[in-house]
């Protein structure tokens, strides 16, 4: 058996948003001091497949790094640190690219939905991307990792090179790691479009709540968001076909820590004009404390940077036995 190691990341390539606190930083402090260990990652390698500033991708880094911790991953029960400090991801990587196979890439929808048309002049490492990802995971043979739906897919090609990996070499070296897809808000939508999901890298701010927006921005962008002139129905059943209207219940109840069917209980027959501004009051209460806090831990960047080095040096320690043995069963 493998020891229970859980692991997951975020990208720093813009100002986290809602969506990543709901589906990810949320859970990933709740996870803490469980049964498992918990290793966190600010995937800064992944964010260079798409062009990124230097100057604001080197702040982007710190922020997202305070983001965590705001949020409560604490770096003394979690391994807290970033991607390119530790040399293992980018070589198991590597190792990676010559087990899995050129149309697993072609098939992600990730890749086409951010290639778009001109997909032949897309970074090489955008296509190689769940590779990567799959090294993040497997350099620490973890065996669980807490995602967004967004997720899901790159994830199963992670569980696809582990498979190919064991098989090929006829081992039983990297565990067939499990998502954590859990909770109402796997999936947080875009405010001004029930179709896209909510995410840091939509060219409209509005369509999104960033964990910066201060209490009248989050107030403003939820009134403005797109929904129907229905009343509110007394259970989910009743939003099937209005996804703006489940998106925002949804929103609502992974704030309050409740069920869709118990927010829907308190809020059957009322309108948006009701709903909108009480969620607006949950939303400023649960963000306010986090803005607050990123905010004092960003006023000390050299302190940030020195938890990342310490981080750095302790996932180094898990990470380069496992690249070694799996350099030495390939024959290297
Ligand atoms: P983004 O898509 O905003 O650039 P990342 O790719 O860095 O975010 O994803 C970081 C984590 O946040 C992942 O676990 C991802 O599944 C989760 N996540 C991103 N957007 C959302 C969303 N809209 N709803 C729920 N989880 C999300
Ligand atoms: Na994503």
């Amino acid at each position: 058996g493998f020891t229970p190691r859980i692991f997951s990341g975020i990208q720093p390539s813009g100002g986290l948003t809602l969506g990543n606190y709901l589906g990810a930083l949320k859970r990933f402090a709740a996870l803490q001091g469980d049964q498992a260990e918990t290793i966190y990652c600010i995937v800064d390698l992944h964010a260079i497949t798409v062009w990124q500033d230097p100057e604001e991708l080197r702040s982007r880094i710190r922020e997202a790094t305070a983001a965590f911790m705001a949020s409560g991953v604490d770096p003394r029960q979690s391994i807290l640190f970033n991607q390119s400090q530790v040399s293992a991801h980018a070589e198991l990587a590597w190792l990676f690219n010559t087990v899995a196979r050129v149309g697993w890439m072609y098939r992600m929808t990730q890749f086409k939905d951010k290639a778009g048309k001109n997909s032949e002049n897309a970074s090489l490492g955008l296509l190689a991307y769940p590779a990567l990802m799959a090294a993040d995971i497997l350099a620490y043979q973890a065996t669980a990792v807490p995602v967004g739906e967004d997720q899901k897919q790159h994830l199963e090609l992670t569980r696809d090179i582990a498979a190919k990996f064991n098989h090929d070499y006829g081992v039983n070296h990297f565990p067939i790691t499990e998502p954590l897809i859990e909770g109402v808000a796997t999936r947080v939508m875009s405010l001004r479009d029930g179709s896209r999901k909510m995410s840091k890298s939509d060219p409209s701010d509005a369509s999104r709540i960033n964990l910066t927006d201060d209490a009248d921005a989050i107030a403003q962008k939820i009134r403005k968001a797109r929904t129907d002139a229905e009343p509110l129905p007394g259970s989910v059943e009743g939003l099937k076909d209005r996804p703006e209207a489940r998106n925002l219940v949804n929103i609502y109840a992974a704030l309050a820590d409740e069920t869709p069917d118990q927010v829907l209980a308190r809020f059957e027959g009322q309108g948006f004009g009701a709903f909108k501004p009480a969620l607006a009051e949950i939303a400023v209460d649960a963000l306010a404390p986090i803005t607050r806090k990123m905010s004092e831990f960003m006023a000390d960047p050299a302190e940030i940077d020195r938890i990342l080095g310490d981080g750095a040096g302790r996932a180094e320690e898990v990470a380069t036995p496992i690249l070694e043995r799996t350099k030495d069963i390939m024959g290297l």
